[in-house]
């Protein structure tokens, strides 16, 4: 028995074609998908997952902000690393509404490149990763919205790569 309601899809459906990512979102196409996007509350300096860990779902944010960086290493008096495009060197990148993460270890298949910790209360959805391989495989804007981001931030992660001294 589903625990969706039609009512509840139609909600989630409604809220989802706000965010720019999502918005040639259909319900017949992807009535499977939405039924499996879970919408997340996580309080305020909230570890969503770290440097390292293995990807598992794609993120966007619906309301809040969160900080990306890099972790240094344990024994270091600094606990963070700015991450490219940062206003300070001593700041992580702030992603917003409507922003998304976690697409760069689905896609590469590799480890989350950084972490990503709330800066405040925050509203996410939450995509688990077969989802999101269905979902962006068959929504062609979406797809090149999410690629064009990628290929963004992967070069300006190599770019900062190349410039910090080793
Ligand atoms: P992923 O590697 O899965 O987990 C860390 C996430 O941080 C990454 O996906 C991106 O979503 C995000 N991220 C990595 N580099 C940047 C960057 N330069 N600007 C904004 N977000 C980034």
């Amino acid at each position: 028995m589903s625990v969706v309601s039609q009512n509840d899809i139609s909600t989630i459906l409604a809220i989802l074609q706000q965010i720019p990512l999502m918005a040639e979102l259909n319900e017949q196409d992807h009535l499977e998908v939405i039924k499996r996007i879970s919408l997340e509350y996580f309080p305020a300096e909230y570890a969503v997952f770290h440097e390292g860990d293995a990807g598992d779902a794609f993120y966007i944010i619906k309301k809040g902000s969160v900080k990306v960086f890099h972790e240094l290493p344990a024994g270091q008096d600094t606990a963070t690393m700015a991450m490219p495009g940062s206003a300070s060197p001593k700041e992580a990148k702030t992603l917003g509404s409507n922003d998304f993460f976690g697409e760069m270890a689905l896609i590469s298949e590799k480890p989350r490149n950084a972490t990503v910790q709330t800066l405040e209360e925050c509203e996410v959805f939450k995509l688990r990763k077969e989802d999101f391989i269905q979902l962006v495989s068959s929504t062609p804007g979406m797809a090149s919205r999410i690629s064009d981001e990628f290929l963004k931030r992967l070069k300006s992660n190599s770019r900062s790569q190349e410039e910090s001294p080793s």
